[in-house]
């Protein structure tokens, strides 16, 4: 039997339940060379009962750098990944400045990379179709479409423009992901209007409709209809973001389109006492909807969750609903409100790694994602007895809060990225420069 540098066995997620694993690591690729029953290793760590999960990989974070390195800079924002389990990010372009042009882009990579703790790769952002989408397309791995103003300067300004931009990205053959902001502005700007001065969370749920969402996805439909026959024919993939209804999601999968869900959208809504830390794009919906996303996703019908990690400070969240910005953290907490759900049996531990890493990666064709051979060893060691009621102070993002608050999660004890253990007793030993950027989207 051939023998691994580093072996680590614990409890593993299949379709049929967890079972005990040992997994066999290169050191020298940071891959994984074999899953068995049983491996012999120079190195032997025997997690026992605990799970081990695919290092996640969060599509969707807005750290502030540059910026706003007060709320969240590119170190403080990996620390904070790593620490919930999350070992890939894609940062979303609405820095300041945005990276809407390639010389900005490349600017953003040289100052953020030195500071990675956990891999990442860097969105791009497209304002208009033309010279500057198609240059940014040909060196990042994903392009982002704000079609409703949110924070930052990065929305779309000509709504009729979209289908464009689809013919511009198919033409220079962009392989990555076109992800997508689906509120249309226009609808935005009209319950704006009509409810300018609709108190609370209710109150910006009603300035932002779902009606929004839907215009916004009908109108993405109609683009892509336009240059192709059906998505599938287009050179790259198209990513809803954030689904806040059951709606959207559905709508979104029946176009055959990559959708993604948020933690918020699952765990909260619009009647909680949460005030302004409530305040989010797109908006807490009530109740009943956030438990037909759940009941979603515990059914398998949600491809992806992603965070929209948007960190602001609590001064600015201390204010009233309607006059705080948009965003809550939830790249460190993502992971573990899931895996504290799949501990009390709710959800299943496969479908925890498949809408948190598998798909995720796939959507990216990182060699992340999934604990097989060839894949990279990022693995998140987490034991279902430390669920526990989530505290503020135990976070490392910077803003330091959290609208999770009290909410059962489990952090993880222990992270490998590569093979390297960068979490130990749930304590980020990663350093700056650890992280490395995701290899770019291959060409078909
Ligand atoms: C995001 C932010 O603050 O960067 N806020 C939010 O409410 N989601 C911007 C965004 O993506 O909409
Ligand atoms: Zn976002």
């Amino acid at each position: 039997m051939p023998r691994y540098p580093r072996v680590v066995i614990g409890r593993l997620a299949t379709p049929t339940g967890l079972e005990r694993r040992a997994i066999g690591i290169d050191t020298t690729t940071g891959r994984i060379a074999a899953v068995a029953a049983r491996l012999d290793g120079d190195e032997v760590v025997d997690h026992g009962e605990r799970v081990i999960l695919p290092g996640a990989v969060d599509i969707h974070v807005h750290f502030r750098d540059p910026g706003h390195p007060a709320k969240e800079d590119f170190a403080s924002g990996t620390r904070a990944a790593l620490h919930g389990g999350v070992t890939t990010v894609m940062d979303m372009p609405n820095t300041d400045p945005a990276t809407t042009t390639r010389a900005r882009y490349e600017e953003k990579r040289a100052l953020v990379a030195p500071k990675a703790h956990c891999d990442f790769a860097l969105w791009g952002g497209a304002t208009a179709p033309g010279a500057d989408a198609r240059a940014v397309a040909a060196v990042a791995p994903g392009l982002k479409l704000y079609l409703g103003e949110s924070t930052g300067k990065v929305t779309f300004e000509e709504p009729d423009q979209l289908e464009r931009l689809i013919a511009d990205l198919q033409e220079v053959r962009f392989p990555g992901v076109l992800a997508v902001h689906a509120e249309q502005q226009a609808d935005l700007e009209a319950a704006r209007d009509k409810h300018a001065t609709a108190p609370g969370l209710r109150g910006h749920g009603a300035r932002r409709p779902p009606a929004a969402e839907l215009a916004a996805l009908q109108g993405l439909a109609d683009a892509i209809r336009g240059v192709a026959a059906r998505p599938e024919a287009l050179s790259f993939r198209v990513h809803v973001a954030h689904a806040s209804t059951f709606a959207l999601l559905e709508s979104a999968r029946a176009l055959g389109l990559s959708v993604g869900v948020t933690p918020h959208h699952l765990f909260l809504h619009d009647a909680l006492p949460l005030g302004a830390y409530g305040r989010v794009n797109p908006p807490l919906r009530d109740e009943k909807e956030a438990a037909r996303l759940y009941a979603a996703l515990r059914a398998g019908l949600v491809p992806i969750v992603e965070s929209d990690h948007a960190p602001h400070t609590r001064a600015e969240k201390g204010r009233d609903v309607l006059d705080a910005p948009s965003g809550m953290p939830g790249v460190e907490t993502l992971l573990p409100l899931l895996a504290a759900r799949a501990a009390r049996g709710e959800l299943s531990w496969h479908t925890v790694a498949a809408t948190t890493a598998t798909a995720p990666a796939r959507l990216f064709a990182l060699p992340k994602g999934e604990i097989a051979p060839g894949r990279d060893a990022d693995l998140v060691v987490v034991d279902p007895a430390d669920a526990a009621p989530l505290s503020e102070e135990r976070l490392l993002t910077r803003c330091g809060w959290t609208a999770f608050a009290g909410h059962p999660a489990i952090l993880p004890r222990t992270v490998y990225l590569r093979g390297e253990p960068v979490v130990e007793d749930g304590m980020v030993v990663a350093r700056p420069g650890t992280g490395q950027e995701a290899p770019p989207v291959p060409r078909a």
